[in-house]
């Protein structure tokens, strides 16, 4: 069945990596069409807005979104994460933003000893810390207040720690479930409690409930301990960055916001951002891109392809040519090309 798939290649970094990304999967020779939708900050300068008001029923016509990355330094953050990223997530009602982790061979370690990195991140990803409720008052004046608030709610919670727990089952059967319920009274109580009959529902999966701070601390003295964990959305951005660096850095991490069992189109994207103090180099990493369209693959039931652009992955990561990140040379093309050229013949 031939497949559609909408590209926001985006800002900065982001069109480079994105290039790299379709190069390899066109390697593979599927039936697949790309469609690039020229949304971001260059379209904000000219139209006033990221995307056009009509941006979600498009993107609805696709299987799937390819996304780069959004941001540059011309205008604010809140306005193009808010007027693109954000509203994709949370309007498509991508409840569930997964994060793989895992060192590759090849990948040099951040850490002594290279500890073994095979973590699944399972993050909230259209409410809690990102609810986008809140609002200031006595607006430029000395008690000017800013108020953002948390909402947590029950289905909300529910539906992405049950789905970590499912993803569990197919892996090593642990949750670790990321929480700061000693301070905060409300919001992370509640997923707490949830959290607790989910377990329930699932006993051949073993839940941890460790405070956010702690965990943080042990994804990097005890990767290895970790299986799935599941965050709320502010928490999973922040573990996900420390992830993506034990993982070799921000270059390597790879993600996909999805939302089973609706018809909404996932979107798939690197972790990391704009990269400004690198773009227009050519020398960003693209392998993070690359592992996305690996996850797109599968998501649209390419499995098999999905695992022939990760095995190309894999053999580059360990072989080369890399990216000055991950300890090699090579320009962001070249390492696409060479990934394209093991995937062709993978
Ligand atoms: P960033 O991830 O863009 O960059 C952080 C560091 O990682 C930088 O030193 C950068 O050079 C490096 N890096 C990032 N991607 C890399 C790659 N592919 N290869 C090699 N090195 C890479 O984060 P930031 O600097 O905090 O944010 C820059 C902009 O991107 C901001 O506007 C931010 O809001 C936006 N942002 C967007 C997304 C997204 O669209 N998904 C994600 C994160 C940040
Ligand atoms: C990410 C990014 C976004 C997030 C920003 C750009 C809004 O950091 O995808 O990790 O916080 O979700
Ligand atoms: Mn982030």
């Amino acid at each position: 069945m031939s497949r559609r798939v909408a590209v926001i290649a985006g800002d900065g970094a982001g069109p480079e990596v994105v290039t790299e990304a379709r190069k390899t999967v066109d390697a593979l020779d599927l039936d697949l069409t790309w469609h690039d939708l020229p949304w971001g900050t260059d379209h904000y300068h000219e139209h006033g807005a990221m995307m056009p008001a009509d941006a979600l029923d498009v993107v609805r016509q696709f299987d799937a979104v390819l996304l780069g990355a959004v941001g540059h330094p011309s205008v604010p953050d809140h306005i193009t994460l808010w007027g693109l990223l954000l509203p994709l997530r949370q309007g498509l009602d991508l409840w569930a933003n997964l994060r793989p982790a895992r060192l590759l061979d090849g990948i040099p370690s951040k850490l002594d000893g290279r500890p073994k990195v095979d973590m699944l991140f399972v993050r909230e990803n259209t409410e809690g810390e990102y609810s986008g409720v809140g609002g200031r008052a006595h607006q430029n004046l000395e008690l000017e207040v800013g108020i953002e608030t948390s909402v947590f709610t029950r289905a909300g919670v529910r539906r992405v720690i049950a789905y970590a727990f499912e993803l569990a089952e197919q892996r090593r059967g642990v949750v670790t479930s990321a929480t700061k319920s000693n301070a905060s009274r409300y919001g992370y109580v509640l997923w707490d409690e949830v959290a607790e009959e989910v377990a329930a529902e699932h006993p051949d999966v073993k839940l941890e409930r460790v405070l956010v701070d702690a965990l943080a601390a042990r994804m990097v003295a005890n990767p290895s301990s970790l299986d799935v964990v599941v965050a709320s959305n502010l928490f999973g951005d922040v573990l996900t960055d420390i992830a993506a660096v034990l993982q070799g850095g921000m270059g390597m991490a790879a993600s996909a916001s999805v939302a089973p069992g609706s018809a909404s189109p996932p979107v798939f994207e690197p972790v990391h951002g704009s990269a400004p103090d690198i773009a227009g180099r050519g020398i960003a990493n693209p392998m993070g891109a690359i592992w996305s369209a690996a996850l797109m693959l599968d998501t649209l039931g390419e499995g098999e392809a999905s695992q022939r652009l990760m095995r190309a992955l894999e053999a580059v990561a360990r072989d080369g040519p890399k990216t000055g990140d991950v300890g090699g040379t090579a320009s962001t093309a070249e390492v696409g090309d060479a990934i394209a050229e093991r995937a062709r013949n993978g």
